[in-house]
C-alpha cells in the first residue's frame, strides 16, 4: 500500500474504524495504521478482526481489536470505554460498518428494513454519541464551555453511498439510511463545532468489496458504465479519499461536508 502523506502523519493519534475486517473498513484501517495511527478495528466477529489485523502486524503501531455490534448500546458504550483506557485520546471515528438486504418494497420485511437502518444509521449515531458522550463532550466542558481550540485533530467520517441521490431499485432501506446519514453528518457538524470535531461523510460509488459479491456480472457492468471514469472503484481508493478528509492539512476546513467519489456516477 503507498503511503499517500508523509510518513507517520497520524503518529500519536487514536482513530477508531467500524466494519473493519473487510473490504472498505480494512483498507481505511492500513492506510490509516500505516499513516501511523493507532486504530481500534471494530466488527462483529473477533476471528475475522484477528485475522484482518495479522495482515497488517508490521504497521508502525499494531491497530487494537475491538469486536462490537455497532446496533447495540452496550457493546458500542463498552468498545469506546476499551479504546479509551487503551489510549487516553480518541481523534476520530470513521463509520464504515453496513449491510444489504436487497429486496423490492413489496418483498421486502420489517424486519430486514429495520435491521438495515439500525446497523448504518444507529451504528453511525450510537458511536458518534458515545465518543461525545466518554470524551470529546467532557473535554469541552473541562474547558469551561469553550472551544476547543487546542489544535488537536479531531473528525468524524461517515459513510453514504450514490444512491442516497440516486435511488437503487431493491434498496428502500439502505438508500433510506444512507440518505438519513447524510442529513445526521450536517447535524453533527453544527453540534460537535465546539468541539472543534470535523464532520463529514463519502458517498461512494460502486467498490470492489464483498458488498458487491452478490450483485450478478452484468449488473456489476451496468454499474461501471454508468461511471464517467469507466471503472468500479478498488476499496484502497476510497481508503486514500478518508485519509484526505482526517488530515487536517487537507481537510481543515471542510466540515459538514458530503464528499462525492463515484467516478462521476452522480454530478451534483
Ligand atoms: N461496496 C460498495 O460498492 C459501496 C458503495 C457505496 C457505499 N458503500 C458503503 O461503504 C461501507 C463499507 O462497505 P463495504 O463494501 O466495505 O462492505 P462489506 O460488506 O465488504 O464490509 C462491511 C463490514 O461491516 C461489518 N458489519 C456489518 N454489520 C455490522 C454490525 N452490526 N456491527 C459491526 N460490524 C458490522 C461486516 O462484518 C463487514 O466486515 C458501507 O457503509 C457501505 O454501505 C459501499
Amino acid at each position: 500500500m503507498d503511503l499517500i502523506l508523509r510518513e507517520n502523519a497520524f503518529l500519536g493519534e487514536t482513530h477508531i474504524v467500524t466494519g473493519a475486517a473487510q473490504g472498505i473498513g480494512f483498507a481505511v484501517t492500513e492506510s490509516l495504521a500505516r499513516h501511523g495511527a493507532q486504530v481500534a478495528m471494530v466488527d462483529l466477529d473477533a476471528g475475522r478482526l484477528e485475522e484482518a489485523r495479522s495482515r497488517i502486524e508490521d504497521a508502525a503501531v499494531s491497530p487494537l481489536v475491538v469486536p462490537a455490534n455497532v446496533t447495540s448500546e452496550e457493546d458500542v458504550e463498552r468498545a469506546v470505554g476499551q479504546v479509551l483506557e487503551a489510549s487516553d485520546c480518541i481523534n476520530g471515528v470513521v463509520n464504515v460498518a453496513g449491510i444489504t438486504r436487497d429486496k423490492r418494497i413489496t418483498k421486502k420485511s420489517l424486519e430486514d428494513f429495520n435491521l438495515v437502518l439500525s446497523v448504518h444509521l444507529g451504528g453511525t449515531f450510537l458511536f458518534t454519541r458515545e465518543v461525545a458522550v466518554q470524551h470529546w463532550h467532557p473535554l469541552f466542558k473541562a474547558n469551561g464551555n469553550e472551544p476547543l481550540d487546542d489544535g488537536v485533530n479531531r473528525f468524524i467520517v461517515n459513510f453514504s453511498s450514490v444512491s442516497a441521490r440516486n435511488g437503487n431499485i431493491g434498496q428502500v432501506d439502505y438508500t433510506a439510511a444512507k440518505g438519513a446519514i447524510e442529513a445526521v453528518t450536517r447535524t453533527t457538524a453544527r453540534e460537535f463545532a465546539g468541539y472543534r470535531v470535523r464532520v463529514n461523510a463519502i458517498a461512494p460509488g460502486p467498490v470492489n468489496t464483498p458488498m458487491l459479491a452478490g450483485v450478478p456480472d452484468q449488473g456489476i457492468e451496468a454499474m461501471r458504465r454508468s461511471t464517467l471514469l469507466g471503472k468500479v472503484a478498488e476499496p484502497e481508493e476510497l481508503a486514500a479519499t478518508v485519509v484526505g478528509m482526517v488530515c487536517p492539512k487537507i481537510s481543515g476546513y471542510t466540515t459538514g461536508q458530503i464528499f462525492a467519489a463515484n467516478g462521476g456516477m452522480y454530478l451534483a
